[in-house]
């Protein structure tokens, strides 16, 4: 078999391209774990995780080695959209505990040095929220239906939505009003969701609406978190007039490049494709991060505030973070790059210049509770589009031994960058979405909203398995799980992990250690020059450390007397095979 055999020399760093911030605020290197409350752990035996249940598993956090958790929403919720559709953004819906839960939780964390970012839903609230129960009661052109978006309806009758939108979930993004005495020849009024019919869009033109959100803020940095992930970041103001738009409304469309999808859309971002529709990445959304960015700095400590914002390119996203609006934002264009040396490296690359050019550190991702985790990802033939939400039982099925094998690999090399990094429950176990679920299981709104056209984002939200072969492999106190596990969870659980050599968790803990250790997060990067434009291996230089990927079939030859720190896979013969990561002492 062919080997390519590299010397020292070869090893060497060209030019940095990345200079790391002066300042040193925890979130600009942090490692983030996101956990996704009703499927981390369960501590009352209904099936369904909660705060208590947080609160159990905080050593393993912190023997992990995280620097923060950031929980997916616990809000008092219907729970049509597993709590990203809020009834009251000031309460703990009794699914998951009491304000007294949070409150023990948040103090766990601290104890542990962990800190603690919740997840804040802005551009929409639940149906269920007093304002819109208010608004439905109310008559048109009242000031409670102006908290939304309520408008009248196309056609003589108005029996036609008011513009042509369509929800990300499926379906028209318009729902109409039953009937009543008072509506007038225009008919009952239609009201917006870009979500879930249960998900009504708030009116950001309206000072009532940013009034409340900013006394949101306040609500729990009072109570002390550390700060907030914004969700659907892009989305809150809509353009004037609500014009008619014929492109594509998605959440994840896993385009890599950097060059807009649309380059003749205006910099306004009024129009055009890159989800720049009329709906997404207005310029008036930054005025609201500014003022958010206010009222944190109110407050003592470092707090910051995280973009959900799906947009492209980096150079829009960039926009998110300038030094007066958030600190970070995810960085989806490496989440939705595909194994491939060079789309990795131009990603990488255009990442941290685009981030160095406004002052806020990257961030990196490749798994959340709205795509495929990264271990199913990468055991597919082709990734994109549809199957970056999720996977039918009649879908092609991921190779789940390459699935693994590739994402521990792009997990070292994620875990190698500098800037800071997010991580998604049960990544740590590598455990795979399960890809077969039932139809009769399913409970992702964009499953129904689309007839099983989408099989939505349930099979990487499987309740955690704690302890091989439990019951419920030990999510919890009864057997209970809201989703079923599939049959490898027990092999992958938690308990399997701790302490054996090799196995993903202690891959985790040790990269995280070795993270800490060598301050990669705050280093520079440089690439090794002789392999820069190879089109097999990435690597890099960073802090002392040398990561390199091999994603090609070609063995990597180490230089003699190399110390290798890491490796995501066995070397063989001192070589790197296959879509294996490796640190090195540089
Ligand atoms: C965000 C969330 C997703 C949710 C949507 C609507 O994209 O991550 O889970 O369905 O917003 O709130």
């Amino acid at each position: 078999m062919t080997r390519t055999a590299l010397t020292t020399d070869d090893l060497t760093a060209g030019a940095p391209v990345h200079v790391p911030a002066a300042s040193g605020e925890w979130w600009r290197d942090a490692v983030i774990y996101q956990v996704y409350p009703r499927s981390f752990a369960d501590g009352d035996g209904d099936g369904i995780g909660d705060l208590p249940g947080v609160t159990a598993k905080l050593d393993h956090l912190a023997q992990l080695g995280v620097d923060a958790v950031w929980l997916s929403p616990f809000y008092r919720s219907p729970q049509k959209d597993a709590g990203y559709d809020v009834a009251d953004y000031r309460d703990i819906d009794p699914l998951f505990g009491t304000l007294a839960d949070f409150d023990e939780m948040l103090a766990g964390a601290h104890e542990r040095g962990l800190k603690i970012i919740v997840d804040l839903v802005p551009n929409h609230s639940s149906d269920q929220h007093v304002w819109f129960q208010e608004a439905l009661a109310a008559a048109r052109g009242s000031a409670a239906r102006d908290r939304y978006l309520f408008r009248d309806g196309r056609g003589p009758a108005g029996d036609e939505p008011p513009n042509n939108w369509q929800s990300i979930f499926g379906g028209p993004a318009w729902t109409r009003l039953a009937p009543r005495h008072d509506d007038g020849p225009a008919g009952p009024q239609w009201y917006l969701h870009l979500f879930d019919s249960s998900q009504p869009d708030l009116n950001w033109e309206n000072p009532e609406v940013h009034a409340e959100f900013e006394d949101v803020l306040r609500f729990w940095l009072d109570k002390g978190v550390d700060g907030f992930r914004v969700d659907v970041a892009h989305g809150m103001v809509k353009a004037a007039g609500l014009p008619d738009w014929d492109g594509h409304v998605a959440m994840v469309e896993g385009t890599v490049e950097e060059a807009p999808s649309d380059p003749g859309a205006p910099e306004d971002g009024s129009t055009g494709a890159g989800n720049r529709g009329p709906m997404f990445d207005q310029e008036g959304v930054h005025e609201i991060y500014r003022s958010w960015h206010r009222v944190l700095e109110e407050n003592p400590g470092e707090r910051c505030l995280v973009a959900e914002a799906w947009v492209e390119p980096l150079s829009r996203l960039a926009r998110y973070v300038r030094p007066d609006e958030m600190h970070q934002a995810f960085n989806f264009s490496f989440l939705t790059a595909p194994w491939d040396a060079a789309q990795l490296r131009t990603v990488v690359d255009v990442s941290l210049n685009t981030m160095d050019a406004v002052g806020a550190p990257t961030t990196w991702v490749l798994s959340n509770h709205d795509v495929v985790r990264h271990a199913s990802r990468f055991g597919l033939a082709e990734i994109g589009g549809k199957q970056l939400n999720g996977i039918a039982a009649t879908d092609p099925q991921p190779d789940a031994e390459l699935g693994l094998r590739r994402a521990r690999a792009a997990t070292l090399l994620m875990l190698g960058l500098p800037g800071s990094a997010y991580m998604y429950q049960g990544e740590e176990l590598g455990l795979p979405d399960h890809t077969a679920l039932p139809a009769e299981v399913r409970q992702d709104p964009s499953f129904f909203r689309t007839d099983g056209a989408e099989p939505g984002r349930d099979g990487c939200r499987v309740p955690l398995p704690w302890v091989g072969g439990a019951p419920g492999n030990g999510f919890g106190p009864s057997d209970k799980t809201w989703l079923p596990q599939p049959g490898v969870y027990a092999d992958l659980a938690a308990d399997r992990q701790y302490g054996v050599a090799g196995s993903t968790y202690e891959m985790y803990r040790t990269a995280l250690e070795l993270r800490r250790a060598e301050k990669i997060g705050t280093a520079g990067l440089a690439w090794v020059d002789a392999l820069a434009g190879s089109p097999d291996v990435v690597a890099f230089h960073v802090a002392g450390v040398v990561v390199l990927s091999n994603l090609g079939a070609t063995p990597v030859v180490l230089p003699a007397e190399t110390d290798v720190l890491l490796a995501s896979g066995d070397l063989v013969d001192g070589a790197v095979p296959a879509d294996t990561t490796v640190w090195l002492r540089a």
